[in-house]
């Protein structure tokens, strides 16, 4: 079997999304959680938006990691995530309606830095100047504090007197900013000390220091999986910044974002999408902006997990694809939603790139130069037909193998799973 420890090593296995976001990567992290000990989340914050299928129910997660389901699970926010208290709040309320138990199976990391009202507040004030198109969850402002230095951190919540001293500092500052920049209304100092210190009783018991924790699970030989936020092509560093989210979802940023060793990880799981998909603006050089557009997006369902966007969506683009799988170091893809390519009579990829008419050896580093380029496309016959009862490789139509195994062959790394539907169980193990 192929699958995160199928070589009974207990390296840790890290999943990136390898697009733009939105790859599917709850749903195979929930998939391969079955086989793990602890899943931990590295970086992002409640930006994301992951969907888990089990039966008739539907689980968006947005800050809590996709293993939850499993009650064997436990499950760390690591010290690279940015955590808004409300949103928390509410995934852990909702999760207990649906009769699941986070009790002694969540760890906050106290170094993970927090997400003030403010944040969210600047988040969307920002947004009217430089359109990146983002979440408004707050993402970017609360990693310029945490780099400037000014952050607040879980940490800090387990001291009331320095939670408040470093609260009315920040909203001081704040209050200034929407004052004199944006002319906006303040916010109100004693309403957000209150509802820090009233989040501080709520989280004081999942507080722990998560390096350690993780540290010591893998010299024990427990199974962890490393999930990834958003994905390689919106990593502030590789991906088309300025079009980008504000930390590192790709695979360098499970380090970090941990405090697990590079040593302790033994394999990069890529998750990719069949085709293309990607909320928010920036260059996006397989873009359908025509009825086949439409068609991946209606029946793709592509809409934002988190905002409710509609998705752009456009044709698999393999130059991306090798750029990511290359700053990854992915050894294993995980192909998900092939079952929407089932009604095309004919598939475009993107092989290459031109520039000016001429082949571009690189995915280009800015966004100019990506909005100029000119993809070039192989076509690939379609199946035409349902996948719904496919579990093994075999099952899959003769043309499917072909796409499948076109992307192996372009990216060097062999597809372990397919993706034939939501549901957790509807996927083919290769
Ligand atoms: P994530 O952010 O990477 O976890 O992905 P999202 O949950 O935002 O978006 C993926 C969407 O595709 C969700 O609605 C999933 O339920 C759905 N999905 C995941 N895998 C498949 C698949 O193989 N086929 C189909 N049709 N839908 C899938
Ligand atoms: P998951 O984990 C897709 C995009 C936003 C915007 C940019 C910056 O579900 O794959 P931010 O709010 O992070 O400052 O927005 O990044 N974005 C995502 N796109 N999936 C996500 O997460 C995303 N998280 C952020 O649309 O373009
Ligand atoms: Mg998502």
């Amino acid at each position: 079997m192929i699958g995160a420890f199928s070589c009974g090593i207990m390296s840790v296995q890290v999943i990136v999304g390898a697009q733009w976001g939105d790859e599917g990567k709850g749903k195979v992290v929930d998939l391969l959680a079955e086989q793990s000990d602890i899943v931990a989340r590295y970086q992002g914050g409640a930006n994301a938006g992951h969907t888990l299928v089990v039966g008739d129910r539907k689980y968006v997660l947005h800050l809590i990691p996709s293993g939850i389901l499993h009650d064997n699970v436990v499950c760390v926010i690591g010290n690279g995530v940015v955590i808004d208290p409300v949103a928390l709040m509410e995934e852990i309320a909702l999760l207990e309606s649906f009769g699941i138990s986070i009790e002694g199976r969540l760890k906050i990391s106290h170094k993970a830095h927090l997400i003030m009202p403010y944040h969210k507040l600047l988040d969307t004030l920002q947004e009217s100047g430089q359109k990146i198109g983002t979440t408004g969850r707050g993402i970017g402002p609360a990693y310029i504090d945490k780099y400037s230095r000014t952050g607040i951190r879980i940490v800090d919540l387990l001291d009331r007197t320095i939670l408040e001293e470093k609260l009315r500092r920040g909203i001081a500052q704040k209050n200034e900013w929407f004052r004199k920049v944006y002319d906006a209304k303040e916010l109100d100092v004693e309403t957000t000390v209150a509802e820090y210190l009233e989040f501080d009783r709520k989280i004081d018991s999942y507080i722990t220091d998560t390096t350690y924790f993780v540290n010591e699970a893998w010299r024990e030989g427990k199974r962890l999986l490393v999930e990834g936020a958003q994905g390689a092509l919106l990593d502030i560093d590789h991906g088309t910044y300025p079009f980008v989210t504000s930390s590192s979802p790709t695979s360098g940023g499970a380090c970090t974002g941990l405090g697990l060793p590079p040593t302790a990880i033994g394999g990069v799981i890529g998750i990719a999408k069949a085709y293309c998909t990607r909320v928010g603006n920036g260059p996006f050089p397989t873009e359908l902006d025509d009825q086949t557009g439409e068609r991946l997006r209606s029946e793709g369902g592509e809409f934002g997990a988190t905002t409710g966007r509609p998705r752009r969506c456009g044709w698999l683009d393999l130059v991306a694809l090798r750029y990511s799988a290359m700053v990854n170091g992915i050894t294993e893809i995980v192909l998900t939603k092939l079952d929407v390519l089932n009604n095309f009579d004919e598939l475009r990829v993107c092989t290459d790139y031109l520039l000016d008419g001429r082949p571009l050896k690189y995915f280009p580093c800015d966004c100019a130069t990506l909005e100029r380029v000119q993809p070039v496309y192989e076509t690939f016959k379609g199946w035409n037909s349902s996948l719904a009862d496919c579990r093994a490789y075999a099952d899959l139509p003769k043309a499917a193998r072909d796409y499948v195994e076109m992307i192996e062959r372009a990216i060097g790394a062999r597809v372990s799973y397919i993706g034939t539907g939501p549901g957790r169980d509807e996927v083919v193990t290769r």
